[in-house]
């Protein structure tokens, strides 16, 4: 561990916004005023722009702006029809918009457990959810590692259901080589300013190789008008706006040396808490993993965190509650125990600071923070 003393009390929030735009200040501010003089506020060059950009950086043929990751994931399901009588499965370990998303279509959302090394749904246990009723799959990617996208394609192929990746904390990972977004029918994106790709408030986007699926999500995303003021399908109004895509444009440009850094960061906390009984995360060989968080996994969790505010340390819990024990799915009539791993990882896991800009000295005085709690 460094020299440094114990009790040098430090201020690291889990995520500094600031220091990100004071490195790419005049590159955010000079696209902000080329948005307000050209005065295209609603789609446009900066948006048609983003959409080429990011479906290319995904290995995707088609990228749609929308308002955000859930309407990404709420758009592929209306898009592909899925509504009542269906069923459609995802992780019982996410955030709530993979599942929320199920029920505002109408559908059932059926739950699947997780792997408890990466949090993401089990492969293994993706089959015996799969009924005649259901319609798709959705498989989470979570913190920025891809699942097995090998298997639960094959899973998905073998069963004749449809895929859609919620890559909302994944842009740029892979799997197997193949980026986040590329292998499932739809990939479906969320620049939520805490992604690794933020907007500066709420976007998302869809990815897919398919033009006849690109053509209904952009057909969805604006009331289903075609041409204009005539609708053959009731859709919404979900855009992405100018001046968020023209600022996602310059953050594109620096998103791999971000994703790298960050990644980097992960190998110094694994390595400060070697030999500690801190639960590191695991990164799959298989996988380019993009550390949108770093989770570890300790007994006492919530101990933990309070020892870190004290001192400074801002840490959050992704997710305190699985989604199958949510109050509003107990129409579901799960129980506390169906899904172990998802409960465990609800009770143990916690998130540190592992944004760019960090640095190592903040690194460490976390990392020593926290073996100093475990070792106490
Ligand atoms: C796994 C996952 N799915 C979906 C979403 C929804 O994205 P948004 O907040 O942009 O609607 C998020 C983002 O918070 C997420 O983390």
């Amino acid at each position: 561990m460094s020299a440094m003393p114990a009790q040098t009390k430090m201020t690291v929030p889990l995520l500094d916004l600031k220091a990100q735009y004071a490195d790419i200040r005049q590159e955010v501010d000079e696209a902000m005023r080329r948005v307000m003089e050209s005065t295209r506020f609603i789609g446009g060059p900066e948006v048609s722009g983003l959409e080429e950009e990011i479906a290319r950086y995904s290995q995707c043929a088609h990228g749609v702006g929308c308002a955000s990751g859930t309407d990404a994931l709420l758009l592929s399901l209306r898009a592909l029809s899925i509504g009542p009588g269906d069923e459609v499965v995802t992780s019982a370990y996410s955030f709530f918009a993979s599942a929320g998303v199920i029920a505002n279509v109408g559908a059932t959302p059926v739950f699947v457990d997780i792997d408890p090394r990466t949090y993401n749904l089990d492969p293994h246990r993706l089959e015996a959810g799969i009924t005649p009723r259901t319609k798709a799959v959705i498989a989470v990617h979570l913190y920025g590692q891809c699942c097995d996208l090998t298997a639960v394609k094959n899973i998905c192929d073998k069963r004749r259901v449809w895929l859609v990746e919620d890559a909302a904390q994944a842009i740029g990972s892979e799997w197997e080589g193949r980026r986040a977004g590329s292998v499932g029918d739809f990939g479906c994106f969320s620049f939520f300013p805490s992604k690794n790709l933020g907007a500066a408030g709420d976007g998302g986007m869809v990815v897919t190789q398919s033009a006849e699926h690109a053509d209904r999500v952009r057909l969805l995303r604006e009331h289903g008008a075609r041409p204009k003021y005539h609708h053959a399908r009731i859709g919404t109004n979900s855009r992405l706006d100018a001046l968020h895509a023209a600022i996602l444009r310059v953050k594109l440009r620096h998103l791999d040396r971000w994703s790298e850094t960050r990644a980097k960061n992960a190998e110094v906390y694994n390595r400060l808490f070697e030999g500690s009984p801190v639960g590191r995360p695991y990164h799959d060989p298989r996988a380019r993993h993009i550390y949108n968080q770093y989770v570890i996994r300790i007994p006492k969790r919530d101990d933990l965190r309070q020892h870190l505010s004290d001192r400074g340390i801002g840490t959050e819990v992704y997710y305190p509650v699985p989604l199958h024990l949510q109050e509003c799915f107990a129409m579901l009539s799960y129980k506390p125990g169906d899904m172990p791993a998802a409960e465990a990882a609800a009770r143990e896991t916690v998130a540190l600071p592992i944004y760019p800009e960090l640095g190592d000295e903040r690194l460490r005085y976390v990392a020593q923070t926290i073996r100093e709690f475990v070792e106490r």
